[in-house]
């Protein structure tokens, strides 16, 4: 049996068993015990108290008085002299009363002693107390009584005990079935889960009651089934959408291509078809590229390497390098920064940030518009602004401009070349730097895009 229950049940019955059998043992051996001590010590009272009575009166009729007495009771009595001569015996005690008498030596205390106290192997348990008057030792009274009338206790008592003890044992193999089974219930359905789980089946619901360990456990395979169903749902979506983005300039680079291979065709609109193929092949290359940056960046085999800058200088030089592109559409870029603010950052990816969030910038505006790039420190942080008064997003767009692939307006990026993973990517670097980045935006006013980092 490889059952987990039944393993549990079978180890707790095995300890629960041990511990009931030392108990019931110790239990039965006292019960004995005190039940025997106490029969001894009737008998000896008894044998007291005649003797009592013959102390103050040794004469034939007492004597006889309590032989007659003890005839009558299930203890007998033998009464002897000094020397241990029997004088008087109730019943048929003699033969085994002689045995005990004849064996004793005479020197008792006063409270009487027990002389037969093997009650599991002879017929009779005895005590003996001597007769003083007048601080003279006058005789003895031995006082016996039949075992069988105690091994009958001992019997009807142990009868008992095994009755209980079969009770016990059968109510405790009850109530561990049960419980393993309640124990062990949640566990086989977690293992069912997590079968199905690596079957690729993530429709996995589990109960989960309480606050213990186990709930924990389901908890968490619960939310693992969860993740799993979202990254399957996730990477489906990716790839429609990257089929779907290769798609379109295929089809692009096809048809101009056919176009282009015709022989009667001008010189001039060749090469202009094979322009728009070069820059749908750029397109696709830079797709490409950017999603060969994703994919790094996801197996965490991305590094950055962060160093010690001074921010004004960083964005300077990316100012100086990015305003041709500005000035071409006749658009102006401004730069303002504190000095001195000292950032971490890795200057190759963050570099990559900057140009990203300056191309969006430069293409969602309007010519002749203005962007800024602004820089200052703040309490705990450093803050980083790229402003324009361009298009601006749609407020039911802007939770998604960071989600891979997502476009606002399909149409035109596209024609402007955009792939929607800019964002993506700014938000991957930005996060490996411990910083975060939101955007906020008035549809056709303009977009502010914020980032802040941890201060060194
Ligand atoms: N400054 C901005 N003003 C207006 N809309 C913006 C701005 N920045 C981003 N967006 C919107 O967010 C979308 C996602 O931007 P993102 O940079 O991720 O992709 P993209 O610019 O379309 O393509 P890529 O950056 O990969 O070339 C854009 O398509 C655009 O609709
Ligand atoms: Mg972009």
């Amino acid at each position: 049996m490889k059952k987990i229950s039944f393993k549990l049940g079978l180890l707790f019955f095995v300890f629960v068993l041990g511990v009931e059998i030392i108990l019931f043992v110790s239990l039965y051996i006292t019960l004995v015990n005190s039940r025997i001590e106490e029969e001894f010590e009737h008998l000896l009272a008894r044998g007291n108290n005649h003797r009592d009575v013959l102390e103050k009166n040794f004469d034939h009729s007492t004597l006889e008085h309590v032989t007659m007495m003890e005839s009558e009771a299930v203890t007998d009595v033998v009464i002897t002299n000094e020397k241990g001569n029997i004088l008087y015996y109730s019943d048929d005690i003699l033969p085994f009363a002689k045995k005990i008498v004849n064996t004793m030596d005479r020197t008792i205390p006063h409270d009487g002693i027990i002389v037969q106290r093997n009650w599991q192997k002879e017929s009779h348990i005895a005590t003996v107390s001597p007769i003083r008057i007048d601080g003279k030792i006058k005789g003895y009274v031995y006082m016996f009584q039949n075992t069988d009338a105690i091994q009958k206790m001992i019997y009807k008592l142990k009868h008992h005990f095994v009755l209980v003890g079969f009770l016990s044992v059968f109510l405790t193999i009850l109530t561990i079935a049960f419980l393993s089974k309640v124990i062990t219930n949640p566990l086989i359905r977690m293992k069912q889960a997590t079968e199905k789980l690596s079957k690729g089946d993530f429709s996995v619901r589990l109960q989960v009651k309480g606050e213990d360990e186990l709930a924990e456990l389901g908890e968490a395979i619960q939310t693992l089934a969860r993740d799993l169903e979202y990254l399957k749902k996730e990477r489906k979506e990716f790839l429609a959408s990257i089929s779907h983005e290769l798609r379109t300039p295929l089809t692009y680079v096809k048809g101009y291509a056919d176009i282009a291979r015709r022989p009667n065709l001008k010189e001039e609109e060749r090469n202009r078809y094979l322009s728009i193929i070069y820059e749908e092949a750029e397109n696709m290359q830079k797709l490409v590229k950017e999603l060969f940056e994703l994919a790094k960046m996801d197996q965490h085999s991305f590094q950055i390497h962060k160093e010690p800058a001074n921010l004004c200088d960083f964005l300077k030089k990316l100012h100086d390098k990015m305003l041709p592109a500005f000035h071409e559409k006749n658009m102006s870029l401004i730069y303002k920064c504190e000095k001195n603010i000292t950032v971490q950052i890795d200057q190759k990816r963050f570099e990559q940030v900057m140009i990203n969030l300056l191309d969006n910038a430069l293409k969602y505006s309007d010519e002749g518009s203005v962007v800024s790039i602004e820089a200052r420190a703040e309490k705990n942080s450093i803050v980083i602004i790229v402003s324009d008064n361009g298009i601006g997003i749609p407020e039911e767009d802007l939770h998604h401009i960071f989600e891979r692939f997502y476009r606002v307006d399909k149409s035109r990026s596209r024609t402007s070349g955009g792939t929607g993973l800019g964002l993506a990517i700014v938000k991957e670097i930005v996060e490996a730097h411990g910083g975060t980045v939101y955007a906020a935006s008035e549809y056709g006013k303009g977009t502010n895009v914020v980032i802040t980092l941890p201060e060194v």
